[in-house]
């Protein structure tokens, strides 16, 4: 799609929030909401910041991310306002916003100061934002239901949000290439991230999250933190999920590279991404979510059980003694929008096999999900069960060798469409 095409879209989709917005107000009883992209909050006894990402409600209208103290009004029957913080400062650069298109579907003014504007006439007004920057502020602040009721129109996405996290994706997979070919050449965790980050143009506070990026055994924690700068002793595997934010929308996505030499655990990261695209071809509409994530769960079965992990067992009971939630801890996945867990995805909570799953829904057209099955070796997981009774159906030392490979995920975007699905991550290919 061209850019022009594009910024074409966005017209349109602010036309439709304006829709959505209009809705809820006049559902819940409000003539106006006033909307706070917020501010990086300072270290405790500091002077220096927290990076800054602003509130999911502004970057939904604007996808202006990195936007401090701008607020944005909403009323029925009117275009919206944005009022853009950007003082005369010789510390800091004010941002430059590019004329666009979008700027004509909103009156869009620029201050100096940083808190809220004053404001006429505005009837029963709400205030939406982080509590910290709404102190003083008129107005009722982030009151719940309509808290709830703009989050679900966040749900269905508009073409535009649709084209924006094709193009993160897109951005995100340059960044994956860079990191395989830099894992291939034997760089360290952090030499991979600075691959990714060049391949991608995105410096890692701007990431919608902090990249995972762990070789060997530190492909086993889920949300592995660190960047070890040391190249390891030797290369057996690679665990990356990472993403891009293009114009407020995020892309998030895993692969996992067996090294040459591993294979076995190629062998795994072979059969798990093809229980992942089985995964993925479960996104229609009218499936339930809940479902898809079950699903795994007896491919993980198979897996183990095709692999020798575990043996003398059917998978049916491997499911239903928790073996395969040892090796498979997390959720298939979640909405993904402008923040990458994005909201509303729990409007009942989760079943109690599945407490950290992050999305309940029946799957509709415009929901945006991510389908990441994973397969972990994690030894505070793993080590009660091989010293209980379910050791002998394990095969202790695979698994200890495999240990050293961590895990596995493999992650994909994917929208859900009228008809069936579209692979936001796997189009190009
Ligand atoms: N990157 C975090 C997740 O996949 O949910
Ligand atoms: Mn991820
Ligand atoms: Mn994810």
């Amino acid at each position: 799609m061209s850019e022009h095409e594009l910024l074409t879209l966005q017209s349109a989709h602010i036309q439709e929030l304006q829709r959505r917005y209009e809705r809820a107000l006049a559902d819940h009883g409000y003539d106006s909401v006033l909307i706070a992209s917020g501010a990086a909050p300072y270290r405790y006894r500091d002077d220096q910041t927290y990076v800054f990402q602003g509130f999911g409600p502004f970057l939904h209208w604007t996808g202006l991310a990195g936007q401090e103290h701008s607020w944005l009004l909403i009323r029925p029957g009117h275009k919206p306002v944005l009022w853009l913080f950007q003082p005369v400062d010789f510390w800091h650069a004010s941002p430059d916003l590019p004329a666009e298109p979008w700027q004509e579907a909103m009156e869009v003014r620029s201050r100096q100061q940083a808190g809220a504007p004053e404001l006429a006439n505005t009837g029963r007004l709400a205030v939406l934002g982080d509590p910290q920057v709404l102190e003083g502020v008129p107005g009722d602040h982030n009151p719940s239901a309509l808290v709830a009721a703009t989050e679900e129109t966040r749900v269905h996405k508009t073409c535009y949000e649709i084209e924006c996290l094709a193009h993160a994706n897109r951005v995100a997979l340059k960044g994956h290439k860079a990191a395989r070919e830099a894992f291939l050449a034997g760089g360290s965790e952090f030499g991979i991230s600075l691959a990714y980050q060049q391949a991608t143009g995105q410096r890692e506070a701007l990431a919608p999250y902090h990249s995972i990026i762990g070789l060997n055994e530190h492909a086993g924690t889920l949300h592995y933190q660190y960047y070890e700068g040391q190249v390891p002793r030797q290369h057996r595997s690679l665990l990356i999920d990472a993403g891009v934010r293009y114009r407020g929308y995020c892309s998030d996505i895993t692969r996992t590279v067996a090294a040459p030499g591993e294979p076995r655990f190629a062998a795994l990261v072979h059969g798990l991404e093809q229980l992942q695209l089985r995964l993925c071809e479960m996104v229609v509409p009218g499936m339930d979510y809940v479902e898809i994530h079950r699903k795994t769960h007896q491919g993980i079965a198979a897996l183990l059980s095709a692999s020798g992990l575990v043996t003398g067992l059917s998978d049916d009971a491997m499911v239903a003694q928790g073996i395969t939630r040892a090796f498979f801890p997390h959720g298939i996945g979640h909405f993904l929008g402008i923040q990458v867990h994005d909201v509303a995805g729990k409007p009942t909570p989760p079943p109690e096999d599945a407490p950290f799953l992050r999305l309940t829904r029946t799957l509709e057209d415009g929901m945006v999900v991510t389908i990441e099955p994973g397969l972990y070796f994690i030894p505070s997981l793993l080590g009660p069960m091989l010293a209980g009774p379910q050791r002998r159906y394990l095969a202790e030392d695979l698994i200890n060798d495999l240990k050293g490979c961590g895990g596995i995920r493999i992650e994909d975007n994917v929208a859900v469409t009228a008809s069936g699905a579209r692979n936001l991550t796997r189009e190009l290919a």
